[in-house]
């Protein structure tokens, strides 16, 4: 099936990214403002393979956006899915940026109070974060890209996106995982921010305290597994 046309009749589609697996679109969904994700075959896969693990993506994604809806935790609106292309097309967050721009440049413009400034979006993330585990979803990709904050940043209404590598499941060690896989993610992009993670980690835990214990043990684990890994080389 076609991409879906604007009010005009035109399908005016603009380039935005393209991913390890998939290539990201603005458009137009009946006059609104769209995205749509279009996972693409990976030439070096069995085509057999290839077509179901890419269908298994998309519907992974899909599920956990629904779930996360769900729950209450802010995702784009889904519109529409169309298999025969892997793609799906989504609300647009207008007015956003990535938690990512967003610290980088709190970090340029006054690295001495970056902690202070950043330090309620921390907690938010956290929050959020807590929830989402709690509904039994693992993000499976949580960086600072994949984050959306949505009009003021004081108004600190994030958004969650890219659920492709997401799945379901309510075991402490994937929640731990989920979380470490964050923390590299956040001290990888973002220099000086163990302090930041710090913060998330304490609103995690506040917003859930029995499940999220469970957790922080075996991202402590997870952690010690990594260093060890590292020593040897
Ligand atoms: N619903 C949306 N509204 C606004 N911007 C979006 C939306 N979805 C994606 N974006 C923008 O496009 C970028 C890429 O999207 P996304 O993270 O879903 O794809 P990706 O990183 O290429 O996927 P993958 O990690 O699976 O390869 C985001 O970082 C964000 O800037
Ligand atoms: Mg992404």
């Amino acid at each position: 099936m076609a991409a879906p046309m604007d009010v005009s009749g035109e399908n005016v589609r603009k380039f935005i990214k393209q991913g390890a697996e998939a290539k990201v679109y603005a458009e137009n969904f009946y006059g609104r403002p769209c995205i749509s994700k279009e996972r693409f075959s990976k030439g070096y896969r069995h085509p057999t393979l290839d077509k179901s693990l890419t269908l298994q993506r998309l519907k992974a994604e899909i599920r956990a956006m629904s779930k996360c809806r769900n729950l209450g935790i802010p995702v784009p609106t889904l519109y529409f899915v169309d298999t025969s292309t892997s793609t799906f097309y989504m609300e647009e967050i207008v007015n956003s940026q990535t938690v990512r721009d967003y610290i980088v440049s709190i970090q340029t413009s006054d690295p001495d109070g970056a902690m202070q400034k950043l330090s309620p979006l921390a907690e938010k993330i956290g929050k959020i974060l807590s929830k989402m585990h709690c509904g039994k979803v693992i993000h499976g990709d949580l960086t600072t890209s994949n984050m959306l904050l949505r009009g003021d940043p004081s108004d600190l209404d994030i958004v969650l996106i890219d659920f492709g590598l997401s799945f379901s499941e309510g075991l402490a060690e994937d929640k731990g995982v989920d979380l470490y896989v964050f923390e590299r993610a956040l001290l990888s992009t973002h220099p000086n921010t163990e302090e930041l993670f710090k913060v998330v980690i304490e609103a995690y835990k506040k917003e859930n305290v029995k499940e999220s214990a469970d957790a922080i043990s075996k991202l402590d684990e997870v952690r010690m597994r990594g260093r060890k890994r590292t020593m040897v080389g």
